[in-house]
């Protein structure tokens, strides 16, 4: 880890990590265990990562993608214990947010979970609201193009109070009625489990962020190997559009 370490350069880490954290089925599987086994590894191995981000990593921004719009289609065992877990996590976890300096938002529809988990969430918002080490968002309840269709009713709505001028409207102010509003746009977006997909997360803020797909499961991803990924992520040139440097 150390050498690993050494190997990124603080001037030029990332401002903004977003992560699919896919394949805690697949690791319980591999291992004879119900899948709801590899969620709770997977909260682990999110655990490892806040602490590390925040903390050593002194990232400023880190995005979780903790369920999706679509994973209501998931058996209602497999739903309700994600829910759980979500609310038994940001319970447990928030003393150490507030200690540690981490900021918890939420992306998504939280009017759309059950209450108790959209309690838990709404009262780690407002109690961490101050910090400003780490900005974690959690995507929860989260579909991308929700998100867009959302900015446009909210964008409209805005024109009919008459506080928004549509002819002023461009590609920053838009992105203001984004859940992500006051968030730098990714810079790396990471998807675990060898899946090589999108899956309808920040469609809007991908516009220019590096990929990266690894095969870990998600439960196996540890601080080191998001190191390797932000040292490789220094060595790419980003262009913007624009041309290449020679
Ligand atoms: C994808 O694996 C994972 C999820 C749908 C849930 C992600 C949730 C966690 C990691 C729990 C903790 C999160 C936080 C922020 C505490 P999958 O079930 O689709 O795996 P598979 O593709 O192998 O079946």
């Amino acid at each position: 880890m150390s050498t690993l370490i050494k190997q990124v350069r603080a001037d030029g880490l990332p401002r903004h990590v977003a992560v699919i954290m896919d394949g805690n089925g697949r690791w319980a599987k591999a291992r004879g265990l119900p899948r709801v086994a590899g969620h709770q590894a997977g909260a682990q191995a999110a655990e490892r990562l806040i602490r590390f981000a925040g903390g050593k990593l002194g990232l400023k921004n880190l995005t979780l993608f903790a369920f999706s719009t679509e994973n209501w289609n998931r058996p209602a065992e497999e739903v309700d214990f994600l829910m759980h877990l979500l609310d038994q996590f940001i319970t447990e976890k928030l003393k150490e947010f507030i200690r540690e300096g981490v900021r918890l938002i939420v992306s998504g529809d939280l009017g759309g979970l059950p209450s108790q988990i959209r309690e838990t969430v709404r009262n780690a918002i407002e109690q961490t609201a101050q910090n400003d080490r780490l900005l974690l968002n959690v995507a929860l309840n989260y579909g991308a193009r929700q998100e867009i269709v959302r900015a446009c009713q909210r964008v409209a709505s805005a024109a009919v109070a008459g506080k928004l001028n549509l002819v002023e409207l461009d590609e920053n102010s838009f992105a203001c009625f984004l859940y992500t509003d006051g968030i730098p746009d990714p810079d790396i977006i990471i998807r675990t489990s060898g899946e090589m997909r999108l899956s309808n997360f920040l469609l809007w803020q991908a516009a220019y962020a590096e990929l990266y797909f690894t095969g870990t499961l998600w439960p196996d991803f540890t601080p080191a190997e998001l190191l390797k990924t932000i040292a490789s992520y220094q060595k790419r040139e980003r262009r913007f559009g624009g041309v290449r440097n020679v």
